[in-house]
Protein backbone atom coordinates (compact mmCIF):
# COMPACT_ATOMS: atom_id res chain seq x y z
CA UNK A 1 0.00 0.00 0.00
CA UNK A 2 1.38 3.25 -0.77
CA UNK A 3 0.60 6.59 1.27
CA UNK A 4 -2.30 9.28 0.23
CA UNK A 5 0.13 11.60 -0.37
CA UNK A 6 2.23 8.99 -2.70
CA UNK A 7 -0.40 8.06 -4.85
CA UNK A 8 -1.81 11.39 -5.31
CA UNK A 9 1.68 12.23 -6.43
CA UNK A 10 2.44 9.32 -9.32
CA UNK A 11 -1.01 10.23 -10.26
CA UNK A 12 0.09 13.90 -10.89
CA UNK A 13 3.47 12.05 -12.63
CA UNK A 14 0.65 9.96 -14.39
CA UNK A 15 -0.83 13.23 -15.84
CA UNK A 16 2.44 15.03 -16.22
CA UNK A 17 3.74 12.00 -18.69
CA UNK A 18 0.44 11.61 -20.84
CA UNK A 19 1.07 15.55 -21.69
CA UNK A 20 4.19 14.47 -22.74
CA UNK A 21 3.08 12.47 -25.36
CA UNK A 22 0.43 14.98 -25.67
CA UNK A 23 3.12 17.89 -26.78
CA UNK A 24 5.18 15.63 -28.40
CA UNK A 25 2.40 14.33 -30.86
CA UNK A 26 1.83 18.50 -31.53
CA UNK A 27 5.32 19.21 -32.37
CA UNK A 28 5.29 15.46 -34.95
CA UNK A 29 2.04 17.42 -36.34
CA UNK A 30 3.90 20.48 -36.83
CA UNK A 31 7.28 18.99 -38.72
CA UNK A 32 4.76 17.47 -40.88
CA UNK A 33 3.08 20.68 -41.86
CA UNK A 34 6.28 21.99 -42.66
CA UNK A 35 7.94 18.56 -44.18
CA UNK A 36 9.87 17.20 -41.65
CA UNK A 37 9.05 13.91 -42.10
CA UNK A 38 12.30 12.42 -39.97
CA UNK A 39 11.34 15.22 -37.25
CA UNK A 40 7.85 13.99 -37.21
CA UNK A 41 8.95 10.15 -37.00
CA UNK A 42 11.36 10.94 -33.71
CA UNK A 43 8.56 12.78 -31.71
CA UNK A 44 5.96 9.85 -32.62
CA UNK A 45 8.25 7.51 -31.55
CA UNK A 46 8.61 10.09 -28.14
CA UNK A 47 5.30 10.40 -28.37
CA UNK A 48 4.89 6.00 -27.46
CA UNK A 49 7.54 6.45 -25.25
CA UNK A 50 5.73 8.93 -22.96
CA UNK A 51 2.82 6.53 -22.91
CA UNK A 52 4.70 3.93 -22.39
CA UNK A 53 5.92 6.17 -19.07
CA UNK A 54 2.52 6.77 -17.85
CA UNK A 55 1.17 3.19 -17.98
CA UNK A 56 4.26 2.75 -16.09
CA UNK A 57 3.19 4.99 -13.16
CA UNK A 58 -0.34 3.70 -13.58
CA UNK A 59 0.21 -0.07 -13.05
CA UNK A 60 3.23 0.88 -10.14
CA UNK A 61 0.42 2.44 -8.79
CA UNK A 62 -2.31 -0.31 -9.08
CA UNK A 63 0.86 -2.68 -8.05
CA UNK A 64 0.76 -0.81 -4.78
CA UNK A 65 -2.56 -1.12 -4.31
CA UNK A 66 -3.55 2.68 -4.74
CA UNK A 67 -6.46 3.48 -7.21
CA UNK A 68 -5.00 5.70 -10.69
CA UNK A 69 -6.70 8.21 -11.41
CA UNK A 70 -6.44 10.40 -14.72
CA UNK A 71 -6.92 13.75 -14.74
CA UNK A 72 -7.34 16.71 -17.16
CA UNK A 73 -4.97 18.35 -18.74
CA UNK A 74 -4.20 21.60 -20.97
CA UNK A 75 -4.25 21.96 -24.95
CA UNK A 76 -0.65 21.56 -25.82
CA UNK A 77 1.72 24.60 -27.91
CA UNK A 78 0.88 23.68 -31.55
CA UNK A 79 3.32 26.05 -33.07
CA UNK A 80 6.78 27.05 -33.07
CA UNK A 81 9.11 29.44 -34.82
CA UNK A 82 11.34 26.87 -35.99
CA UNK A 83 12.63 23.10 -35.57
CA UNK A 84 15.27 24.56 -33.21
CA UNK A 85 12.70 26.32 -31.27
CA UNK A 86 10.56 22.96 -31.28
CA UNK A 87 13.39 20.92 -29.59
CA UNK A 88 14.62 23.62 -27.87
CA UNK A 89 10.98 23.62 -25.88
CA UNK A 90 11.48 19.36 -25.90
CA UNK A 91 14.19 20.02 -23.99
CA UNK A 92 12.95 22.50 -21.49
CA UNK A 93 9.97 20.25 -21.24
CA UNK A 94 12.14 17.07 -20.15
CA UNK A 95 14.04 19.31 -17.46
CA UNK A 96 11.25 19.99 -16.33
CA UNK A 97 10.11 16.35 -15.95
CA UNK A 98 13.31 15.43 -14.68
CA UNK A 99 12.76 17.74 -11.75
CA UNK A 100 9.34 16.17 -11.24
CA UNK A 101 10.81 12.76 -11.12
CA UNK A 102 13.41 13.73 -8.67
CA UNK A 103 10.81 15.56 -6.28
CA UNK A 104 9.20 12.29 -6.45
CA UNK A 105 12.57 10.29 -5.45
CA UNK A 106 12.63 12.97 -2.63
CA UNK A 107 8.76 12.33 -1.52
CA UNK A 108 9.58 8.45 -1.16
CA UNK A 109 13.04 9.25 0.67
CA UNK A 110 10.97 11.34 3.13
CA UNK A 111 8.26 8.53 3.63
CA UNK A 112 11.17 5.83 3.50
CA UNK A 113 8.96 4.31 1.11
CA UNK A 114 12.00 2.14 -0.56
CA UNK A 115 9.67 0.40 -3.19
CA UNK A 116 8.90 3.73 -4.41
CA UNK A 117 12.23 5.25 -4.17
CA UNK A 118 13.56 2.02 -6.03
CA UNK A 119 11.03 2.25 -8.66
CA UNK A 120 11.86 6.02 -9.28
CA UNK A 121 15.21 4.93 -10.31
CA UNK A 122 14.08 3.47 -13.60
CA UNK A 123 12.66 7.32 -14.28
CA UNK A 124 15.84 9.37 -13.00
CA UNK A 125 17.93 7.01 -15.35
CA UNK A 126 15.72 7.63 -18.24
CA UNK A 127 15.57 11.16 -17.83
CA UNK A 128 19.53 11.43 -18.48
CA UNK A 129 18.81 9.68 -21.29
CA UNK A 130 15.59 11.75 -22.78
CA UNK A 131 18.06 14.82 -21.96
CA UNK A 132 20.91 13.97 -23.98
CA UNK A 133 19.02 12.72 -26.63
CA UNK A 134 17.21 16.00 -27.14
CA UNK A 135 20.26 17.89 -26.41
CA UNK A 136 22.57 15.84 -28.93
CA UNK A 137 19.80 16.73 -31.78
CA UNK A 138 19.95 20.79 -30.82
CA UNK A 139 23.68 20.74 -30.84
CA UNK A 140 23.53 19.41 -34.78
CA UNK A 141 20.55 21.93 -35.44
CA UNK A 142 22.74 24.91 -33.77
CA UNK A 143 25.96 23.55 -36.15
CA UNK A 144 23.75 23.20 -39.55
CA UNK A 145 22.78 26.45 -39.15
CA UNK A 146 19.67 26.65 -40.64
CA UNK A 147 20.89 25.24 -44.05
CA UNK A 148 18.53 23.27 -45.86
CA UNK A 149 21.47 20.69 -46.87
CA UNK A 150 22.15 20.02 -43.58
CA UNK A 151 18.04 20.22 -42.51
CA UNK A 152 18.02 17.18 -45.14
CA UNK A 153 20.71 15.33 -43.66
CA UNK A 154 19.58 15.42 -40.11
CA UNK A 155 16.06 14.77 -40.53
CA UNK A 156 16.94 11.86 -42.22
CA UNK A 157 18.80 10.58 -39.42
CA UNK A 158 15.89 11.20 -37.49
CA UNK A 159 13.93 8.79 -39.67
CA UNK A 160 15.46 6.26 -37.88
CA UNK A 161 13.94 6.02 -34.76
CA UNK A 162 12.71 3.17 -33.85
CA UNK A 163 9.85 2.99 -30.62
CA UNK A 164 11.42 0.45 -28.04
CA UNK A 165 8.85 -0.54 -25.15
CA UNK A 166 10.43 -0.37 -21.83
CA UNK A 167 10.50 -3.61 -19.69
CA UNK A 168 7.30 -4.01 -18.05
CA UNK A 169 9.12 -5.08 -14.73
CA UNK A 170 9.66 -2.33 -12.52
FE1 LIG B 1 8.61 10.66 -19.61
FE2 LIG B 1 10.21 12.47 -21.42
O1 LIG B 1 9.77 12.01 -19.71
Amino acid sequence: MISQKMQDALNGQVKAEFYSAYLYLSMASYFESIDLPGAANWMRVQFQEEQAHALKFVDYIIERDGRAVLEAFDNPQSEWDSVLDAFQGAYAHEQKVTALINGLVDMARAESDHAAEIFLQWFVNEQVEEEASVKAIIQQLKMIEGSGNGMFLVDRELTARIFTPPAVAT
